[in-house]
């Protein structure tokens, strides 16, 4: 696959982000991690029947073989999908890295990924530093993208210092960076940081795992839209520009967290969720990652 025939995911009718190397990215897709379950039967509705395009997975997550049960079943065809998958940090070096890919794949029964990125600045080995590892790890990943394995490479959970230390030691900037963020944990420093050096900003846990849908504030704005407080957040997120993946075993939270393009929040209600942040996170905090 060369990086210029597929420029958009065929059949994507929604917003896309445009990355730094020119491909354009849905800006809403499904998350699938095991924390609250994982339902096969939800991302299979979510292709065949939502029109989803964008599936984030992971090594770590566990569920790679199900996923491509669930695109083969749901006949949509690999070019129309975008599929993200992670480096978990046990595989972080050069030799290592490259191995996990290609078994990536294969358990995902495709040829090449639309996204893949480390998964966390840690690398859990002993003995070497993290700011060595990222960089062999990322090197195996600038070349994976250069043969046109992966349409775009990024990371994931890594803070300012991070990507200083990345930019440093490596060739390619990364084309996108996935944090945690909800009304209760607005990186703001980080995205801007972001925006400033080229590196789209998707957000991870759009609903806090469910906690954020309780909040006397969400639900006051849901009824103000007559949408459900899970709509309200993820709109939210969608119209800051974060690329949001929300997670589902149901399906019929899946089709609610789907009709989210068809409505805007007034810039006041913008303002009043903007000042939600309380720094909690419900995921996990890689600020103090060295
Ligand atoms: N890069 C990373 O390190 C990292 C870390 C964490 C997550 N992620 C990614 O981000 C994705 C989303 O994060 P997440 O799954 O942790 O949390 P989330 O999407 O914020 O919340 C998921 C929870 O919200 C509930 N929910 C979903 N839609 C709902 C609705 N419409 N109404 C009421 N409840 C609803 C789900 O329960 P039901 O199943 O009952 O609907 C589930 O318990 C993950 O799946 C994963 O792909 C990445």
């Amino acid at each position: 696959m060369s990086k210029q025939e597929i420029p958009v995911p065929e059949g994507w009718t929604g917003p896309a982000v445009k990355l730094s190397n020119g491909v354009r990215m849905p800006i809403l897709g499904v998350g699938t991690s095991q924390v609250g379950g994982f339902s096969q039967d939800a991302v299979l509705f979510a292709l065949r029947d939502c029109g989803v395009r964008l599936v984030d997975t992971s090594k770590y997550n566990g569920f790679e073989v199900q996923l491509a049960e669930a695109i083969r079943d749901s006949g949509v065809p690999r070019s129309y999908l975008w599929l993200t998958n992670k480096l978990w940090p046990l595989d972080y070096g050069y030799e290592t890295a490259k191995t996990a890919f290609h078994k990536s794949c294969s358990q995902m029964g495709v040829e090449y990924l639309d996204l893949y990125m480390l998964h966390w600045p840690g690398s859990m080995q002993p003995g070497r530093s993290n700011r060595e590892l990222r960089a062999e790890a990322w090197r195996a990943l600038e070349e994976l993208y250069e043969e046109g394995l992966c349409r775009s490479i990024g990371v994931s959970n890594f803070m300012i210092h991070h990507l200083d230390q990345l930019k440093e030691d490596c060739a390619i900037v990364p084309h996108l960076n996935q944090v945690e963020y909800h009304p209760f944990q607005q990186p703001n420093e980080l995205i801007e940081y972001c925006r400033h050096e080229g590196i789209a900003f998707q957000g991870y846990c759009p609903l806090a795992k469910g906690q954020v849908l309780s909040s006397p504030t969400i639900i006051q704005v849901a009824q103000k839209y007559r949408r459900t407080p899970a709509q309200i957040c993820i709109r939210w997120s969608v119209q800051n520009g974060a690329i949001t993946i929300p997670k589902s075993t149901k399906k019929e939270h899946v089709a609610e967290n789907f009709q989210v393009l068809d409505f805007q929040l007034d810039e006041e209600d913008m303002l009043v969720i903007n000042k939600m942040h309380d720094g909690r996170h419900v995921s996990w905090d890689p600020g103090d990652v060295e």
